[in-house]
């Protein structure tokens, strides 16, 4: 079973480099599932629009994941209710539309559990993340709902992604980190099994701060504006 996931597609660069690969990599590599994350995959680099949606999933894409900016494009909050292979974090508020976990087939017929987590730690607000990990956990058990389980656990600090990593040893397949848009250098399989690593990276620009254009996020964070609240990108 060859599965891959793939971080965060950043913009017009990263949807290009994922339409002009991927269908290659899946014959070349024989890939059975394939994941991205696609939060970042509109133009501006933030949110995904229907129209993306349905090119990645026209290129052998099965499952896209999302975080933080899944709403950005408003037109999401609609298309994901219809969309099942478009997943927003299974702990958002309750209420927020789409799912946050489905099973799905994979090319060779084999069932795969995709679920979107995201991380509480300087995010944006939502529900308790490891709360909603035992619970998915209690549902959905590898070799009974799913043949295989892949965690998309998007989040900001590197801790809170690993406890999540050993929360899920042995009981998922892969646990992989999205969101910092740098990878880092510790996937490795765990002691019960589990494949991890706490950031895969994203697929974009690498000439960039985070995939977006480098002499703006310089300009902001050298504006008067910056120490008296510093933000993000
Ligand atoms: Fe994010």
């Amino acid at each position: 079973m060859n599965i891959l996931l793939l971080g965060d597609i950043l913009g017009p660069a990263g949807r290009k480099a994922l339409t002009e690969s991927l269908p290659n990599l899946i014959k070349q590599k024989e890939l059975d599932f394939v994941v991205v994350n696609g939060e970042n995959a509109a133009d501006p680099g933030v949110g995904i629009t229907k129209r993306i949606v349905e090119e990645f999933l026209e290129i052998g894409v099965d499952v896209i994941t999302t975080g933080n900016h899944v709403w950005d494009q408003k037109e999401a909050m609609e298309f994901i209710t219809s969309e099942k292979r478009l997943l927003r974090p299974e702990n958002l508020s309750k209420g927020s539309p789409g799912k946050g976990f489905g099973i799905y087939n994979s090319k060779n017929n084999k069932k795969v559990a995709v679920i979107n987590l995201m991380g509480n730690v300087y995010m944006k607000k939502c529900d308790d993340v490891f709360q909603a990990a035992k619970k998915f956990i209690q549902t959905v058990q590898l070799k009974r709902e799913a043949d295989f389980i892949v965690v998309d656990m998007h989040g900001e600090i590197t801790s809170e992604k690993m406890a999540m990593g050993y929360l899920f040893d042995g009981k998922a397949t892969m646990v992989v980190g999205t969101h910092t848009h740098v990878p880092t250098s510790d996937h490795r399989i765990m002691e019960k099994g589990t494949a991890y690593q706490t950031d895969v990276g994203m697929c974009g620009d690498y000439n960039s701060v985070i995939g977006m254009n480098r002499d703006n996020s310089l300009k902001k964070f050298l504006s008067a504006a910056y120490l008296h609240a510093p933000f993000y990108i």
